[in-house]
């Protein structure tokens, strides 16, 4: 039997971190015979990449499939802001234009990267190389998150950057100037310090390499070479040169995004009688991590990778932005549970949250080790998984770097808390659709930061699901889009 809703449902839109933004609850009932196809947004890490690179490279450059949710919206804020003209003719296209990095001015407010690590981390390393001072900001979460790990490296190659807790946390300010080119031995394995780094050097003198313990997303690696720097790898080592000219190619197709779809596979997976398709994921790699560890559970998962008609550019499997692309289709399975740790977390560790509610399904124990990273994102994930799913009856031990999961236990519809956290709430939506009873998510909204469509995605594989409301979405989806007036509409750009 499940709680009543009304007498669990904690009585604040943010969880214990007290993470600022609207809430709207989603109220998720059991379902079985999903059935359908889902297309999945753009990807959100090559969204942010190809928006600096063709924001400093120049020229005009259109982003095809460009992420909608309020993360990529927020990288897109921050651009217009250094006086980069961006428009936005389809909720999945965007227009760069401008002059390059050479031309962007000091901003005159504070940038605000909202919930996003990738746009405050990456557009620092891009800022650090600018003569002029700027000030990156974000919300409650982001403000709490270590900056610490790209704000050293950089102080290194040069960079004046003052912030929070002596430069740790946000909001930072930075001038920049005449870097030189380091190399740096991450300690974590973060495509974010790589990115930081790599996107820094190349505006510095000489050469910029990182290496990183494990491999982490390798996305601007493969980008690099589109817009015309060469990149050298010599294996968990990479390297640009500064000094050599971006050339922004007319078009960057982006494939969809692994990790969101990573939640409609997971519904399928578990809700008996179900079938979903998934078109258009990029399947780099080093993404796809989940993929592999679904596989090794027992679930029926397959990959039709496209051939070259069926690409979205029509040129081949590995698409223009050099990122592999397939059809991902997941069937109703038995699962047995895993053990996940070393090289593989940084290959999945987006998706270490549904990973988490696949295993409560799962016979036996899984066991999720070296993911202490999980500590550090929107909110504490370890922490945030154990108490909220254990709410649902799942039976979870925290441990100092992961996770031990008990299963097959039966899951019973309770109202849980999304802690401001998009992964979270997805990832407690679809544990609602394998409980009992009705399951609540309080501040569920917040999934419009990745995927502005999940809810409405779920009802139409044919799920019980009400709300989010709409104002609750709306408001999430808007911040830093055309609403605050950051990106102009269609044919108001002025350079
Ligand atoms: C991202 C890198 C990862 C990931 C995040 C996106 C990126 O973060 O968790 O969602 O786009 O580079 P870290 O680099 O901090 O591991």
């Amino acid at each position: 039997m499940s709680e009543p809703i009304s007498s669990s449902l904690p009585t604040r839109a943010s969880g214990p971190g007290g993470v600022a933004g609207p809430g709207g609850v989603a109220r998720v009932r059991p379902a079985r015979d999903l059935a359908g196809t889902v297309r999945v947004p753009g990807d959100k890490s090559i969204s942010h990449r190809a928006a600096m690179l063709a924001a400093a490279a120049g020229g005009r450059v259109t982003l095809e499939g460009y992420a909608p949710g309020r993360d990529a919206a927020s990288t897109l804020a921050c651009l217009a802001a250094l006086g980069v003209a961006v428009t936005r003719p389809a909720a999945d296209r965007v227009v760069v234009e401008g002059p390059g990095i050479d031309g962007w001015q000091a901003p005159a407010a504070p940038l605000d990267a909202g919930n996003s690590g990738t746009t405050m981390r990456l557009l620092l390393g891009l800022l650090a190389t600018r003569p002029f001072a700027a000030t990156l900001t974000g919300d409650a979460s982001l403000c709490r998150r270590p900056m610490g790990r790209v704000v050293e490296p950089l102080r290194r190659m040069g960079a004046q950057i003052e912030g929070r807790d002596g430069g740790r946390r946000a909001p930072l300010r930075v001038r920049g100037g005449a870097l030189r080119g380091i190399h740096h031995d991450s300690p974590v394995a973060s495509a974010q310090v790589k990115s930081a780094l790599l996107l820094a050097g190349l505006f510095a003198e000489g050469r910029t390499s990182v290496r990183e313990p494990a491999l982490s997303r390798d996305h601007t690696e493969r980008m690099l070479p589109l817009f015309g720097v060469p990149v050298r790898r010599d294996d968990l080592t990479v390297a640009v040169e500064g000094g050599r000219p971006l050339r922004a190619p007319a078009r960057v197709s982006i494939p969809g995004d692994p990790s969101a779809a990573a939640f409609y596979l997971a519904a399928a997976v578990l809700c008996p009688g179900s079938r979903v398709v998934v078109p258009g994921v990029g399947v780099n790699p080093t993404r796809i991590g989940f993929l592999e560890v679904l596989e090794a559970m027992g679930a029926r998962i397959r990959m039709r990778i496209r051939d070259e008609a069926a690409s979205p550019a029509g040129d081949g499997p590995t698409g223009p932005v050099g990122e592999p692309v397939a059809d991902l289709i997941a069937e109703a399975s038995d699962l047995r549970a895993v053990a996940v740790g070393g090289e593989l977390i940084p290959r999945l560790i987006d998706e270490i949250p549904i990973l988490a509610v696949l295993a409560t399904q799962a016979r036996g124990t899984t066991r999720i080790r070296d993911a202490a990273e999980l500590r550090v994102k929107e909110t504490d994930r370890l922490r945030a998984l154990a108490e909220e799913l254990r709410r649902l009856g799942a039976r979870v031990d925290e441990h100092p770097d992961g996770l031990d999961v008990h299963g097959p236990t039966p899951l019973r519809g309770a109202a849980c808390d999304a802690r401001g956290d998009h992964r979270m709430a997805m990832a407690l939506a679809v544990a609602g659709l394998a409980a009992d009873g009705e399951t609540a998510i309080v501040g569920a909204a917040c999934a419009a930061v990745s995927d502005p469509d999940f809810f409405v995605n779920l009802r139409r594989l044919g799920a019980a699901v009400d709300g989010p409301d709409d104002a609750a979405a709306d408001a999430v989806r808007a911040t830093g889009t055309a609403a605050d007036g950051a990106i102009q509409p269609e044919g108001s750009a002025s350079p």
